[in-house]
């Protein structure tokens, strides 16, 4: 008898909902691997700054197939590489989060992305955090959650991690560009950002990472 195949387990939710700490841990609890999907967009976004194109330029199909980028799990966490330069940093700025959000919105960019994401889930045993993950990604995902949160928290969480990263942050921009963004990902004609059938939902307004984990293992484990 082969050996049985370790769950997916899927993060959605709009950006800011604490996805991405939510995920780190769990996966760091269960021992799996965690893909953070949107470093993947914020890595495209990153080349497309760098090569000076704009967002909707037909030329970002071509960009895509000649770019490689990839997840290494290294001591000390998650490394995003692209075309061997290691940017994991570099993409963790508002600029890089609002054009990721809108070249995520081009139909060769998710293409692209669409088989490298796969391939990452295909042994299971893995936290995959995103947009689209348990409606386009893995649909057929083990166990499906819907992380949400009020914009005004949201804002205040992602303030408060760039001050403490030491970049300059701007309050009332921060929330400008996480309702622009929430409006960007939701409205986009595909894969937009919605709740996964069969997804439960949970809002992490006013409970702490660690209450949002343990809910989600309570129901993993069951
Ligand atoms: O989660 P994040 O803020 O790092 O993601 C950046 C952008 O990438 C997000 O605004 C939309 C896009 N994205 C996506 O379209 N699909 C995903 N699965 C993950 C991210």
């Amino acid at each position: 008898m082969g050996k049985k195949r370790e769950p997916v387990i899927t993060i959605d939710g709009p950006s800011g909902a604490g996805k991405s700490t939510v995920s780190r841990l769990l996966a760091e609890k269960l021992s799996y691997m965690y893909l953070d999907t949107g470093a993947l967009y914020r890595a495209l976004a990153y080349k497309v700054i760098k090569e000076g194109l704009p967002p909707g330029d037909a030329r970002l199909s071509e960009l895509c197939a000649r770019t490689k980028i990839c997840l290494e799990e290294r001591e000390g966490g998650l490394r995003v590489v692209i075309d061997g330069e290691d940017v994991t940093e570099k993409i963790r700025t508002e600029e890089i989060g609002l054009l990721a959000s809108k070249v995520s919105g081009i139909p060769a960019v998710r293409k692209a992305l669409l088989s490298l994401q796969r391939e990452a889930g295909a042994e299971g045993g893995i936290v995959a955090e995103g947009r689209d993950m348990g409606t386009v990604v893995f649909p057929d995902a083990d166990f499906k959650f819907y992380l949400d949160a009020e914009v005004g928290e949201r804002a205040r969480r992602r303030y408060s991690e760039l001050v403490m990263k030491g970049m300059a942050a701007d309050y009332g921009e921060v929330e400008k560009d996480i309702v622009l963004r929430d409006r960007q990902d939701h409205e986009r004609s595909i894969s937009p950002l919605k709740v996964p059938e069969g997804a439960v939902i949970i809002d992490s307004s006013r409970v702490t990472v660690n209450d949002v984990v343990a809910k989600i293992m309570e129901i993993v484990r069951c």
